[in-house]
């Protein structure tokens, strides 16, 4: 494995050379998986064609290769699937007692993790993340989440003591593509235990665990109509947001979509929830164990190619251990395996699609071009599939475009500060307001600073830990509204 290297302005110089580093085997994940030639929309328990025959080509990020034709959901497709949804709240599903709904979804969850190893690798092959991380992160979560709502579906009056919980109807849920399995689940887990329909949206360059999962509910024998699936990209997504008969919009994305779909249910009796970006401060304070905390970097920012709107992008250390943090991070830097997603020793895998790449690429060059110090892991890349080496910035100041953005990608800025408040005032300086992390031997540093931060969740000497039991969202322009925990359930009802 290469040294890492430095750029500043357009000069490229080797930082620090550690000689040589050791390399294992190949070790690829090789479980056959039921990948499709093309897949259709799920409606009304149905696979079926959209209605003017036009598909798109999902693609493996890793290879560029074309998986499959995914069917291009159009606004005739969304209101087939609305239709679907509202027929069936008026039927069985609606009549259903509570419990019998929540054995659906035990049954759902437990199919989740019967077939998780094959859906771990296509999750891996549609979307470039690492096959570690499908399998260990996003699928057995995914599972969780249904677990956890499962238990809810007959308990609801005691999440709401005194009140009468009822369903808020048809659900509109559109989701990005960094976890695609592990959103679709965060969405329809408590939809579905609150007793609604939904119609769900899944990102464009991840559709095909969607599908995968349409089949997991019609074999779980989930009642018709109960989940719909248009896939598509924009247009589809705006035909749900707009569609008059759906009653709730839950939303996971970019803030500036986030912002469009905001604008356009305002004076609707539309209601809506939306999880936006993030701009994470991973504060490392002197007396923090500082090998712990730069594992917690590592998997802060690294972790899924930085394709984490929590994402721990900000780095801020106290000054006096600054030198000794960067050193650490550099050295961990060269031992990050990059490549082959579907090998199980790949710790950052493929970006997630060209036009990502090309958003990572513009906000690299600028943070070069404003002066801040870039150092790249030089690891060999791949030839073909969309590539971005693990990298931080040091020197940045928080005007620098690297310190305000989210850079959704394995690109980490470092910012130094000298007092706890100065870390708080720091942190808070941003518009986003989704996590945090804090790094620190002293419990009373940890209470004082969470109070502070204006972040949805905070992790205390970890980071990116996630829990069905939890509720998670932001601040400020990272959204609003509660996914997970009995929070996550209030979404879904009318009191
Ligand atoms: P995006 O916000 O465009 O896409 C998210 C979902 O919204 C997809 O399913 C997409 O088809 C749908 N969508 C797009 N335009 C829509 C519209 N007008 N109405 C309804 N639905 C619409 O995100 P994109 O373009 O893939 O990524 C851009 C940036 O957004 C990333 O670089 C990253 O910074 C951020 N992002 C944040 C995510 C998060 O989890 N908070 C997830 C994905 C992206
Ligand atoms: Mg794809």
């Amino acid at each position: 494995m290469a040294t890492p290297t430095s750029r500043k302005k357009s000069a490229a110089k080797p930082t620090l050379d550690f000689g040589h580093a050791w390399d294992y085997a190949p070790a690829p994940e090789s479980i056959p998986v039921g990948l499709k030639k093309r897949y259709d929309l799920f409606i009304g328990g149905k696979c079926v064609a959209p209605a003017d025959g036009k598909y798109f080509a999902s693609t493996n990020p890793a290879t560029e290769k074309k998986l499959a034709d995914i069917a291009a959901g159009t606004a005739k497709d969304v209101d087939r699937a609305v239709k679907a949804a509202r027929k069936a709240l008026g039927g069985p599903w609606g009549k259903m007692p509570a419990a019998e709904r929540g054995k659906y979804l035990y049954r759902i969850a437990r199919m989740l993790q019967e077939r998780s190893r094959e859906l771990a690798v296509l999750e891996t092959m549609d979307g470039g993340k690492p096959i570690r991380e499908s399998r260990d992160i996003d699928l057995p979560l995914a599972a969780a989440h249904f677990f956890y709502y499962a238990g809810w579906a007959d308990k609801l009056a005691y999440a709401f003591p005194g009140r009468t919980p009822s369903p808020i109807g048809v659900a509109g849920q559109i989701i990005p593509w960094n976890f695609p399995l592990l959103m679709a689940a965060w969405k329809l887990a408590p939809a579905l235990a609150c007793g609604n329909t939904v119609v769900l949206k899944p990102a464009e360059t991840t559709s095909i665990t969607a599908i995968h999962l349409a089949e997991i509910l019609a074999d779980a024998g989930l009642p018709e109509g109960v989940v719909n699936i248009v896939t598509g990209a924009e247009q589809t997504g705006a035909a749900v947001v707009s569609h008059p008969d759906i009653d709730k919009i839950a939303f996971t994305g970019s803030t500036e979509v986030g912002k469009v779909i905001a604008k356009g249910l305002a004076g609707t009796r539309k209601r809506l929830t939306l999880e936006l970006g993030g701009k994470a401060a991973n504060i490392v304070m002197a007396d923090a164990p500082l090998d712990q905390a730069v594992e917690g970097i590592l998997n802060g920012i690294y972790f899924n190619q930085g394709h984490v709107c929590c994402a721990g992008s900000r780095l801020l250390v106290e000054e006096s251990v600054a030198e000794a943090v960067v050193e650490k991070l550099t050295t961990r830097l060269r031992t990050l395996r990059v490549g082959d997603p579907l090998d199980k020793n790949t710790d950052v895998g493929a970006i997630n699609s060209r036009e990502q790449l090309a958003r990572i690429r513009e906000l690299v060059d600028s943070g070069v071009a404003e002066g801040a110090e870039l150092t790249q892991a030089s690891c060999p890349l791949p030839a073909k599939g969309y590539w971005f080496a693990p990298s931080f910035f040091t020197g940045v100041t928080a005007s620098h475009r690297i310190a305000r953005e989210e850079i959704f990608g394995p690109v980490l800025s470092i910012l130094t500060f000298r007092t706890p408040e100065e870390a708080i005032e720091r942190a808070n300086n941003s518009p986003y307001g989704l996590s945090a992390g804090i790094w620190t031997d002293k419990g009373s540093k940890i209470f004082k600073m969470v109070h502070a931060l204006k972040a949805g969740v905070v992790w205390a000497n970890t980071y990116n830990k996630f829990d069905p039991t939890s509720p998670f969202g932001g601040y400020k322009e990272s959204g609003f509204g509660r996914e997970g925990g009995v929070h996550g359930l209030a979404p879904y009802v009318r009191l």
